[in-house]
């Protein structure tokens, strides 16, 4: 059997591959060139993708052969699903080992910008710290006793939830559904609806799926409603919030900052609006990138593609 990687993954991992398959691994331009993709998936029984390759119609239907789709991400928004189970193809993904660095990243978010880590690192690099600050100068803002307000109960929102508590902060949530009464209490969350929950919190942080429903849902409607105080994360995917709406909203201090890790379009340029504002924290996608997890999602990410070329359910399969 033939798989294409559409960039370089573990070593241990491309060897496990390597012992079962003729693997070709795509070393070029980051994403692979859509033409490329095209060409190069048309002989290929299975295929190990990344967020940001775009496996749609055109590609499923290139792929004559294809039988399995391994992404290695927990996010599935650039696969097109619905498509890939019609024409029989199993699509894998690899959540749960990226919940914990993901929750973390949020906590770091979350407390950038409530500290203003990124302005006081800037400000000392860029010389620009003289004398000790004052009683007014500087502040950053408590967690203790702020409001969170968590978009999206899943395992990643559950985790950050839970983080949250060591931080002594107050949790609401909203979610499509609303978890038992004996889970909230464990979790020491309480539910509300959306609007509900954009009005009452002093910071939003963003953990449901991109898909349909959520694309661009959080938008100036939603932006309106949160306190002129209070802050928003992002650590899920950025076309969840209407970027344009965003900026217009902290240009217009209708909030007080974001804590962003996704972007409507990655990679954002040094140029972008979001790129220049001091109560904005950004990082570069990378919710899931420490030593241990993204090892541990290549482990499963290879596992998954296995089973699948075997005929087998893989460890995590996407149901659409
Ligand atoms: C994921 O796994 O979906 C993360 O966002 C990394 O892309």
């Amino acid at each position: 059997m033939k798989v294409l990687l559409t960039r370089p993954l573990h070593d241990f991992a491309v060897k496990e591959l390597q012992k079962l398959y003729d693997v070709e691994i795509h070393t070029g331009k980051i994403p692979m060139p859509k033409d490329l993709l095209i060409s190069k998936i048309k002989d290929k029984d299975g295929l190990v993708c990344y967020p940001y390759d775009r496996i749609d119609r055109k590609v499923i239907d290139a792929a004559s052969r294809l039988v399995a789709i391994s992404t290695y991400s927990v996010g599935y928004d650039h696969v097109d699903v619905k498509y890939a189970r019609k024409k029989r193809i199993v699509v894998s993904y690899t959540p749960e080992v990226l919940t914990r660095a993901t929750a973390d990243l949020t906590m770091a978010l979350l407390l950038a910008i409530f500290r203003k880590i990124g302005e006081g690192d800037r400000l000392i690099r860029n010389g620009r710290w003289k004398v000790i600050f004052g009683p007014n100068e500087f502040l950053g803002i408590d967690l203790y006793g702020k409001t969170l307000g968590i978009f999206g109960m899943g395992r990643i929102g559950k985790a950050v939830a839970r983080r949250s508590r060591g931080f002594e902060m107050n949790v609401l949530y909203h979610n499509r559904t609303r978890l038992s009464r004996k889970e909230e209490k464990r979790l020491g969350v309480q539910h509300c609806g959306l609007y509900e929950l954009f009005r009452k919190s002093d910071v939003v942080s963003i953990h449901v799926p991109h898909n349909r429903e959520t694309n661009e849902i959080v938008n100036l409607k939603l932006l309106k409603k949160m306190k002129k105080t209070a802050f928003l994360v992002n650590t899920a995917r950025g076309k969840i919030i209407n970027e344009k709406d965003l900026v217009f909203a902290l240009q217009k201090k209708m909030i007080a900052g974001v804590g962003l890790d996704v972007f409507s379009t990655e990679p954002i340029s040094a140029n972008h609006p979001l790129s220049k504002m001091e109560n904005v924290v950004i990082m570069p996608h990378s919710g899931s990138s420490t030593v241990e997890t993204r090892s541990k999602m290549a482990e499963i990410c290879v596992k998954n593609l296995v089973l699948s070329l075997s005929g087998k359910n893989p460890i995590y399969q996407v149901k659409p």
